[in-house]
């Protein structure tokens, strides 16, 4: 079965909000697609690892002309893709370069909460260094590194802050799916971005409270980037990392894919299509086997209409192997009747964004919820589907099961763990979650500027053994 539609509820996206900015192609020579490096561990044994992320400030050879000043994470946009083995004890580094407070987020890491996790109470002050460590024991994935400080999160992940965690498994590493990293295993960033004089970014004048956008699609930091294809086979590792876009993905030809991953996991089996709709946060692994062209062909990926990578053929070897038909065996936790439902109201546009009716506050509890304990949590949001938006949910420190759309199945391609979902305009969305770890964890619209506005809460989670602990909670006045 081959699936031809993004899912998304259509009529419900294409009303947009009134600011909505549609994407164009820049004027622009095309350029290779930037691959960023894999960072080098600062040492590593059988056991443990070690590694350094720095926030720093740089400038981006990006459109011709001046260089754009832009931040990274041990690169001078966006970052070098960090690799976490499960079940290795893992040390950073986190190094403050820039001249402001920021955090680490590990979106996606199934980390103590709240200061591990990065979020906004575990500030990294200008010219600090801060260390933790973890061990991971969750499913391999591809997560993301970003800023987290409330309530500038999106403006500095505007400027970079933003980076691909790959976590790894042997269960993975053992699976017939491209691996080789830059060369059949692509990390693909999808962000947007305006660029003013000198070709300089300006967050303030691009200033939208439902969403900083730019017409220039920006793949890995590269403007009208293309990428040589030297296998019959290659996975891209798909992030939705802009503030406020969706992207609508399709080829050209309409070539099909297999989407093998989601968030958090593999899906329970490859899901074939040719169309695929991500929200922000929302990552996608896909396998695209181009053994229908041949070498001086280009194949060419857009968002709606417009293009955004093409993809150069040359010779391949050809490649025999077929995708696994199960990919990962995921067992639905039980969920004990009498637990209640959790219901959350995502409300508002503009500055009327809420979480349950109220505005974020950093020294507020909005919920508590044992660790061990599987709960379902009902998302609804609130706009209407003649004006609203869809509102991605997020939450910290866990990975949840898709549960239903409406009292109807979930789309195709989530039935692997996620942490991010798309709720439509006046859908309700029921998720199965679990904590495992004691910690206070946020969980927020992930259309950042939505985050930053106030449609954002968190929750405590404890060990109904133990007295519950308390923690240090920032307040935005103290930063
Ligand atoms: Cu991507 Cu609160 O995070
Ligand atoms: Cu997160
Ligand atoms: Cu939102």
């Amino acid at each position: 079965k081959i699936y031809h539609n993004y899912f998304f509820d259509e009529p419900a996206f294409n009303t947009h909000d009134g600011g909505y900015v549609p994407l164009e192609v820049a004027d622009a020579p095309e350029k290779p697609l930037a691959i960023p490096a894999l960072l080098k561990p600062d040492k590593e044994t059988d056991t443990d690892i070690w590694y350094t992320v720095t926030a720093q400030t740089g400038e981006t050879p990006i459109l011709p002309g001046k260089k754009t000043k832009t931040w990274g994470y041990n690169a001078s946009i966006l970052g070098q893709t960090i690799v976490y083995p499960v079940g290795k004890h893992i040390h950073v580094a986190l190094e403050n370069h820039l001249s402001e407070l920021t955090t680490f987020h590990w979106h996606g890491l199934i980390v103590s909460g709240p200061y591990v996790d990065g979020g906004c109470h575990a500030p990294v002050y200008p010219g600090e260094t801060k260390h933790i460590d973890f061990t991971l024991n969750q499913p391999a994935a591809t997560t993301w590194l970003h800023a987290h400080p409330c309530p500038s999160t999106a403006e500095q992940v505007w400027h970079g802050l933003a980076t691909m965690v790959l976590v790894t498994d042997d269960h993975i590493n053992n699976l017939p799916l491209p691996h080789h990293y830059g060369v059949d295993d692509i990390p693909l960033v999808l962000q947007d971005r305006r660029f003013h004089e000198d070709n300089q970014l300006d967050y303030r004048a691009d200033y939208d409270p439902d969403g900083v956008q730019g017409p220039t699609a920006l793949i890995n930091g590269t403007v009208n980037p293309f990428f040589d294809v030297t296998t019959q086979k290659v996975r891209f590792r798909i992030l939705d990392g802009a503030n406020r876009r969706e992207w609508r993905l399709h080829f050209s030809d309409n070539l099909k894919f297999a989407q093998v991953a989601g968030d958090s996991s593999l899906l329970p089996e490859p899901v074939y299509m040719d169309h695929l709709m991500l929200t922000c946060a929302e990552r996608a692994e896909i396998v695209v086997d181009f053994s229908g062209y041949h070498e001086g062909q280009i194949v060419t990926l857009f968002s709606d209409d417009v293009p955004i990578v093409e993809f150069r053929i040359h010779q391949f070897a050809p490649d025999k192997t077929t995708l696994p038909e199960h990919l990962l065996a995921i067992k639905k936790p039980e969920v004990d009747p009498k637990t209640p439902i959790r219901k959350i109201v995502m409300s508002g546009m503009d500055e009327s964004v809420m979480m349950d009716n109220k505005k974020f506050s950093m020294q507020r509890i909005d919920a508590t919820q044992p660790i061990g304990e599987s709960q379902y949590w009902d998302i609804t949001n609130a706009n209407s589907k003649e004006s609203g938006m869809v509102h991605p949910f997020h939450v910290h420190g866990t990975e949840f099961l898709v549960i239903s759309r409406n009292g109807h199945e979930p789309y195709p391609n989530e039935h692997g763990f996620k942490d991010t979902v798309g709720v439509n305009p006046g859908e309700t969305v029921r998720v199965l979650v679990r904590f495992d770890l004691p910690g206070v964890y946020m969980y927020h619209c992930h259309i950042i500027e939505h985050e930053d506005g106030g449609m954002m809460a968190q929750i405590q989670t404890y060990d109904p053994n133990k007295p519950k602990p308390t923690y240090k909670l920032m307040d935005m006045d103290t930063l």
